[in-house]
């Protein structure tokens, strides 16, 4: 798929700004604090309906404004598709070829991106939150089924741990099990999904960081758990896991076992890469993560999606950049940097210059 035009409008520093993309390499360059990832952002909520670096939409908004538009011509394997979004203070819309979407759910799979920064260095080395949020965004674009049962789960998950907090034993011990069958339902997909996602990721992830590395490293990417069987069996297993810990969770007051739970191991040369790698190991693996979500998107829809390459040459030595830009032939990228001439050797590309939220001809 391509994102052939986009459209700002208020939107972070932009006043009023179309970029026209083309099919292939397309570098935004400039100086610091100009805008060029401001515009990655853009293109990233169309796909997503969520904002990388922020929780409130308020902030998309220009200062002083009040509402943003973003809208983007794309193509993808089904024709063409407007996607906008009107975003105010409080409350958003979003249209999809002019109909109105009314849950997140309707907006994803119509343009898929994969978004690399520097930021996403956390993937490796922070908390299991980083890394269940990169399966949750990976899968939920090819699998609205994915994003709805994680949306139910984490639904009901809230309120049985607000259950678990009520003084009145006899009354939770009741209802946890009603809360426990339908919250292992959800928890199955959200499983199975997950662990499917896996088994195709960890061989492309570990293709890609022995090509990046000249084969000097080894990158293995799988579960932390073990789950066995179909989502039938997952149900029974996390059911059985979670009355196992009723004495537990009643303790704690929150819900210690389940998806919301689980991670994933990254292991670089056979140790575990969150305590061990260095920051250039680190970085390469994140790349290498994010490089096999790209080819997941191609094996499930048959086309790739949109490639997002915020800041990352300058992160790499030299090898490692040449490397890159041969492995995105071919693929829709928008790649920003502060000096193009340094990183693109000669790469064919459309180059955008960007100057204080302004595109500079
Ligand atoms: N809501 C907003 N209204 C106006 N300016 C904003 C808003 N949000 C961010 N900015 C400005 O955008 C600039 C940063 O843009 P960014 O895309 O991150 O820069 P870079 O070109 O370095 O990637 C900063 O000058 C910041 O003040
Ligand atoms: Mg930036």
């Amino acid at each position: 798929m391509q994102i052939k035009k986009l459209f700002l409008q208020n939107f972070r520093n932009y006043e009023k700004e179309t970029f026209a993309f083309s099919d292939g390499l397309n570098v935004l360059f400039g100086k610091n604090a100009q805008g060029k990832t401001n515009c990655a952002e853009a293109v990233f909520y169309l796909c997503t309906g969520a904002s990388l670096r922020i929780r409130h939409d308020k902030q998309l908004v220009k200062i002083g404004a009040e509402s943003a538009k973003i809208t983007a011509e794309a193509e993808n394997r089904y024709g063409r598709v407007t996607i906008e979004a009107d975003i105010f203070e409080n409350k958003r819309e979003i249209r999809v070829n002019g109909t109105k979407i009314t849950k997140n759910a309707d907006l994803m799979g119509h343009i898929n991106s994969v978004f690399f920064s520097p930021g996403e260095l956390r993937l490796i080395q922070d908390g299991p939150d980083e890394r269940r949020r990169f399966m949750n965004i990976s899968i939920s674009q090819t699998s609205p089924a994915y994003y709805t049962a994680l949306l139910r789960y984490n639904k009901i998950l809230d309120q049985r741990n607000a259950l678990l907090k009520n003084s009145d034993y006899s009354l939770v011990l009741d209802t946890l099990p009603v809360w426990d069958e339908q919250l292992c339902k959800y928890a199955a997909t959200v499983v199975k999904k997950r662990a499917e996602f896996l088994d195709k990721l960890a061989p492309y992830a570990k293709e890609l960081h022995a090509y990046l590395t000249d084969g000097a490293e080894e990158l293995v990417v799988r579960p932390d758990k073990k789950y066995e069987g179909d989502e039938d069996e997952i149900a029974k297993t996390l059911l059985r896991r979670l009355s196992n810990n009723y004495d537990k969770d009643l303790r704690l007051g929150f819900t210690t076992v389940g998806p919301h739970r689980d991670d994933l191991d990254v292991l670089i040369s056979g140790v575990d890469a969150k305590a061990y790698a260095s920051q250039g190991q680190t970085r390469t693996a994140a790349l290498s993560m994010k490089l096999a979500e790209v080819r997941i998107f191609k094996d499930l829809s048959g086309e790739y999606p949109i490639l997002v390459l915020d800041d990352v040459m300058s992160e790499l030595d030299l090898p490692r950049r040449k490397k890159l830009l041969q492995r995105i032939h071919g693929i829709q990228t928008i790649l920003t940097c502060t000096h193009a001439e340094r990183v693109l050797y000669g790469t064919e590309c459309n180059k955008i210059r960007i100057e204080g939220g302004r595109i500079k001809e």
